[in-house]
């Protein structure tokens, strides 16, 4: 494409002060402005006070016009636990098939780590992100009493499974380690975790050069804090990989650098790039969020619309800033100043 165009969707809380950083970058690797047509939808805590909509349907139709999206963060103390959550973030990623939930991790050189010397960590999550136990099946009955039921049911389709496993494989197969580790729970989740079992096995013959592993999720917690090196690609459910990718965060620098993809990999709709990271309530308004999660966003963006050139500078600035960070040559910023930087840095 000639002319990227983008809907950005900033959200609430540090969403807003992130992705205004993003985009300056976006626009400097891109060589200006006239490379981007931005859309900027108002979405998030301010409309819902406003209409009591989350994601009007109008919106949601426009948004399958745009190349890409570009979201910040959703959910604010004032609304409801679940409704922007669910209403807004996860209503994008069912409506528009972003099964395949990528979020690389990489402990950057010169980058502290909780873990003191971990070695060479640079793995990726690939979660699966339109089942599980997200999907909205459940239900709650007799509330607020003694005998109060709440169920949340996972649900998992050979559909679904086999290809987010598939995504994975190729994946790995494209790395130089071409390794692959299933997480999930199949001692106890017999029925969800056998079918995950098999599919890996299956599809795994179609790829005898990728090494296989397992774990379950709580040995998988473990050996993310005591060997994050051992993983290469990780293919897990929705709600597992939601917590695995928060704790990778943590041990490669924080969640003010983990980057994420929603991708429908068959490009039938536009994939959507977001950090991991929520809208943060304790410290937005404070021009203090990392933006670096949100500029790696924009780098796994522009990869897959197929500029990894131009992803690859978007990388090697934020690993020339994290540098800088650790020698002591840039102190604490703003979150401005640290995307005047970068897009300094890409320009
Ligand atoms: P959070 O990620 O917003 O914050 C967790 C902690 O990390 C906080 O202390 C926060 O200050 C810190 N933090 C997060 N991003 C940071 C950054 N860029 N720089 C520096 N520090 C950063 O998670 P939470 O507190 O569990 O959730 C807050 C709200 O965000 C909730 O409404 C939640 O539902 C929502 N949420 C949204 C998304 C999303 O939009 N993708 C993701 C996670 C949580
Ligand atoms: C994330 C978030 C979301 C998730 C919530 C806000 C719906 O935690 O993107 O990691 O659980 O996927
Ligand atoms: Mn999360």
């Amino acid at each position: 494409v000639d002319t990227l165009r983008l809907a950005v969707i900033p959200g609430d809380g540090i969403g807003q002060e992130v992705t205004v950083e993003a985009l300056k970058v976006l626009t400097a690797v891109l060589g200006g402005g006239g490379r981007v047509a931005t859309t900027e939808y108002d979405l998030g805590a301010r409309l819902y006070h406003r209409t009591g909509e989350t994601l009007p349907d109008s919106v949601l139709e426009e948004l399958r016009g745009h190349d890409a999206i570009l979201l910040g963060a959703v959910g604010d103390p004032s609304v409801p636990s679940g409704v922007l959550e669910r209403g807004l973030l996860l209503k994008l990623r069912f409506a528009l098939d972003h099964h395949v939930n990528l979020r690389p991790s990489k402990l950057h050189p010169g980058v502290p780590s909780p873990l003191g010397d971990p070695g060479e960590i640079d793995f990726v999550v690939v979660r699966e992100g339109t089942e599980g136990p997200y999907v909205g099946n459940g239900g709650a009955l007799r509330v607020g009493t003694p005998q109060e039921i709440a169920t949340e049911v996972s649900v998992n389709t050979a559909f679904g499974v086999e290809r987010v496993v598939r995504d994975a494989f190729a994946r790995a197969a494209a790395r130089p380690r071409r390794k692959l580790t299933l997480v999930h729970k199949h001692n106890v989740l017999v029925h969800a975790g056998h079918l995950w079992r098999r599919t890996v096995e299956a599809v795994g013959a179609e790829f005898p050069d990728v090494a296989v592993d397992y774990l379950h999720v709580d040995a998988a917690t473990i050996f993310l804090v005591t060997d994050p090196a051992r993983f290469d690609v990780i293919v897990t459910d929705n709600l597992f990989g939601d917590i695995l990718t928060d704790l990778a965060a943590a041990v490669t620098g924080g969640i003010g650098l983990a980057a994420s993809g929603n991708v429908n990999p068959d490009r039938t709709t536009p994939s959507m790039f977001e950090p991991v990271h929520g809208s943060a309530p304790d410290i937005a308004g404070q021009q203090i969020a990392d933006p670096t999660a949100a500029v790696l966003s924009v780098s796994l963006l522009l990869a897959h619309l197929g500029r990894d050139d131009l992803a690859a500078r978007v990388e090697a600035a934020v690993a020339a800033d994290l540098a800088r960070r650790a020698t002591g040559e840039v102190g604490t910023r703003s979150t401005s100043a640290v995307g005047d930087a970068l897009a300094a840095a890409v320009g």
